[in-house]
């Protein structure tokens, strides 16, 4: 895409000049803005942008290692992930409201980032992958506060820096995701659904425990396989499952069981605002069904969220 393509070429030149040899420091969380951001920082000053990765361990099956494949191995940046999966669920643990959940991971996020940028020492900036509508949405003031969206990777304020750096800070989604294949970024990230800062925590009905983790992280990761494998991924906006807090009562051979209930959620949707329930086609229903119920341990119903957006909000919690 030509336009794109200059896009890039200038958005460099802009970074070459304001930063010179001096140093920045990204918070990376793997997601499409904050990836892009990295990109082309990166390719404007190389080894001078210093990628910090919190893994508060609530992301997805994988994801931890492919975000750290990619920019550690693909791109060569200057990575640093930092391993923090015991922190979080320790100050978790015994939280059951969501909105607690999320000023829990907001908070500790944010000390973990701040820690690690201590021992770097004074950053000469602070980049984030802001774009236009975080800035649009940002100076709304506060609306009804339905969730209080925590987007990890908030401005940590006792971080040393002289100035902020915001290279996507005109550009809408579609046009970040353009930049994305233009720098060459790999599909899967460029595309990625959206995923929420507090990640599976706020899709775990009340208390996060590294059991429950374990079992919504292989339900999901059946879901998300049968989903590309029907060709579906690209027309469902976001898909997910959550573990509710509900048990009940199933039959394994002759055994009576008392397990978990998984809830897939698909919705439709251009903007997360207002979202309606995706007709996913029975067969493919079915084949996640029973993938999940075999497959997954301590899971022994699935039922299917058929809420549209509103009343019922896109995440569980
Ligand atoms: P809801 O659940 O409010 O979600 O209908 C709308 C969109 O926002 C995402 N979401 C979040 N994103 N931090 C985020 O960065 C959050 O705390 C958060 N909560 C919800 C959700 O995944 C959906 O895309």
């Amino acid at each position: 895409d030509w336009t794109m393509k200059s896009y890039a070429a200038t958005a460099v030149e802009q970074i070459r000049r304001k930063v010179g040899d001096k140093k920045v420091l990204l918070a990376l969380s793997g997601g499409v803005d904050s990836s892009v951001a990295a990109v082309l920082l990166h390719r404007a000053i190389g080894k001078n942008l210093i990628c910090i990765f919190v893994d508060h361990g609530l992301l997805r099956k994988n994801e931890a290692d492919e975000v750290e494949e990619v920019f550690c191995r693909t791109y060569d940046m200057n990575f640093t992930r930092v391993c923090a999966q015991e922190r979080f669920l320790k100050k978790l643990a015994g939280h059951r409201e969501p909105e607690e959940k999320r000023k829990i991971i907001g908070e500790e996020f944010i000390r973990v980032f701040e820690e690690e940028a201590k021992k770097i020492g004074k950053v000469d900036f602070l980049a984030q992958g802001t774009i236009y509508p975080d800035v649009v949405e940002s100076g709304k003031g506060d609306a009804a506060l339905i969730k209080s969206h925590h987007n990890v990777g908030g401005l940590p304020d006792t971080v040393d820096f002289d100035e902020i750096i915001e290279p996507l800070r005109d550009l809408f989604k579609d046009e970040v995701r353009a930049l994305g294949e233009e720098l060459g970024i790999p599909h899967h990230l460029v595309w990625r659904q959206p995923f929420p800062g507090p990640g599976l925590a706020i899709r775990i009905i009340g208390e996060i425990t590294e059991e429950k983790l374990e079992i919504l992280r292989e339900a999901d990761y059946i879901l998300r396989d049968e989903i590309a494998k029907a060709g579906l991924d690209r027309e469902i906006w976001q898909y997910f499952a959550v573990l509710t807090g509900m048990r009940s009562v199933g039959v394994m051979g002759d055994e009576r069981t008392y397990d978990y209930t998984i809830a897939l959620r698909a919705v439709t949707s251009v903007d997360g605002m207002t979202a309606d329930w995706a007709r996913i086609p029975y067969d493919t229903l079915a084949k996640i069904s029973n993938r999940i119920v075999n497959e997954v341990k301590h899971v022994n119903r699935l039922v299917y969220d058929i809420t549209s957006k509103p009343p019922a909000t896109i995440e569980w919690e």
